[in-house]
Parts: C-alpha cells; sequence; structure tokens
C-alpha cells in the first residue's frame, strides 16, 4: 500500500519528470529518492510528524526500536572519551548537585526577602547546570558519594542562611569564585574546534552563569567581612577543592 510520503513523493517526482526509457538508468539524486520511497526501506530524515505518519501506516522497524536514546547516546559519545575528561564531568556533576543543595540549605533557613529571591533565582539556573550535566554524564559515571555532597551542599547553604545577608552572599561569592576558576582550568583543555566542541559549549555557559552569580552576590554586600566569615570562607574554598578532588576519584 502506498503511503502518504510515497504519494507526496511521487507526486512531486512525476509532476515534472515523465518516465523514460532511460529512467531505469538514471543515478540522478531525484530517481535516488524516488528508488528508495519505493523500497519501503525506512526514510533517512523526516519530521516527527511524518515519521508518525510513517510508523502508523508501516510499524516501527526494528532499526528504530533500537534506537539509542539520548543518554544512551551519550553513553556511547563516553566511551570514547578520556578518562580524564569524565573525571573532570563527574566532578561538575557533584558541584552542580552540591550547588542546588546549597540553595535549598539557604532557602530552609533564610527568612530574609532579598537572600530568599536571591536563592530562588539562583536555585533554578543550578537545577538547569545540573540537568545539562546529566545529559552529558550517564549514571555509570556520576559520582558515588552523592549523599555526602548533599549533606555538605545543604550545609554551606544552612549556616549562612543562619547566620545573616552578609554570610549568604559572602559564601556565595567565595563559592563561585572557586567554581569560575574550576570551569576554567576545564574549558582551557578542550579545543573549541576539537570533538569535545559542543560539551565546551556547555561548560562555557555554565561558566558564564557562575561568573554572574558570583558577581551579583559581590555586589550585595560590600562591608569588608570580620575573621570568623573570613574563615568560613576559607574553609568553603578549601572544602570545594576537597570535594573537586574527590569527585573526580569516585
Ligand atoms: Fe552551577
Ligand atoms: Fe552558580
Amino acid at each position: 500500500m502506498e503511503t502518504r510520503q510515497q504519494r507526496l513523493i511521487r507526486e512531486i517526482l512525476e509532476a515534472d519528470a515523465p518516465k523514460t526509457k532511460t529512467q531505469e538508468q538514471d543515478h540522478s539524486l531525484k530517481q535516488q529518492a524516488w528508488d528508495r520511497a519505493l523500497s519501503g526501506e525506512p526514510p533517512r530524515t523526516m519530521t516527527p510528524w511524518e515519521w508518525q505518519d510513517w510508523y502508523a501506516a508501516q510499524g516501527v522497524p526494528i532499526t528504530q526500536t533500537q534506537t539509542e536514546t539520548h543518554t544512551k547516546t551519550r553513553t556511547d559519545i563516553t566511551q570514547h572519551w578520556p578518562s580524564w575528561l569524565i573525571a573532570d564531568l563527574r566532578s561538575d556533576h557533584a558541584g552542580e548537585t552540591g550547588a542546588v543543595m546549597i540553595y535549598r540549605g539557604l532557602l530552609a533557613t533564610s527568612r530574609d526577602k532579598q537572600v530568599r529571591d536571591f536563592a530562588h533565582r539562583h536555585l533554578a539556573t543550578e537545577q538547569k547546570h545540573l540537568g545539562m550535566v546529566e545529559d552529558w554524564l550517564p549514571k555509570a559515571h556520576r559520582t558515588r558519594l552523592l549523599p555526602l555532597w548533599r549533606l555538605l551542599g545543604w550545609l554551606t547553604g544552612a549556616i549562612p542562611g543562619l547566620m545573616g545577608p552578609r554570610w549568604v552572599y559572602q559564601t556565595i561569592a567565595a563559592v563561585e569564585t572557586f567554581v569560575d576558576e574550576h570551569y576554567q582550568a576545564q574549558l582551557d583543555k578542550l579545543d573549541p574546534t576539537g570533538p569535545h566542541s559542543a560539551l565546551r559549549e556547555v561548560l562555557a555557559s555554565c561558566q558564564a552563569d557562575e561568573v554572574a552569580h558570583r558577581d551579583e552576590a559581590r555586589a550585595a554586600t560590600t562591608e569588608r567581612p570580620g575573621w570568623l566569615l573570613r574563615g568560613w570562607c576559607m574553609l568553603v574554598a578549601k572544602g570545594s577543592a576537597l570535594a573537586v578532588t574527590a569527585a573526580r576519584a569516585a
């Protein structure tokens, strides 16, 4: 039975190309398209709606049922990645998980309206980052220490949330200063025109958001922090560096 797709192709091709004897030898793109349409083979390119029509008429071919899902495709891509790149992405996944939890911790303890608005906006961005990293990194390669990073991230937000807005902004500025450098070190290893250019663009867009977060936090508090807050920010920066090292390994 001729499908709607085949009928459309036949009508287009026959409109200005009546069959001739020489057509049997015709290797033009037009003739190849017509041959493919008649062969019953799955088409190579169609819109999603045309695929739906095709599946309804022909059934889903085995080659299509075996088509890899988005995540599976990424799995196959990572099979060809160097181990250092997988380790980098594992640390990004741990970091973005921690970032989401920082803002959740902050929202659990702070009642300051400006801080809560800041946290809600940043939380949405960090959730987007986490989704982007998860799109690239299959579950098998993710850190096994995720519960630990969740807890530490939550505390990194909850403690400053209890201490007040100055602590919040100084903490976020310290974290994002570290994250900016962390992403920059990864970008420096990836060629913008090389095989990982698409991944590099994703990481660069995350970095741009982190820099905006850092600058917003810095602008929100101009007071010089006291020794206790300075010590806390140093602890947060050192802890972030240790977490990256641990997440790269496991
Ligand atoms: Fe992020
Ligand atoms: Fe951020």
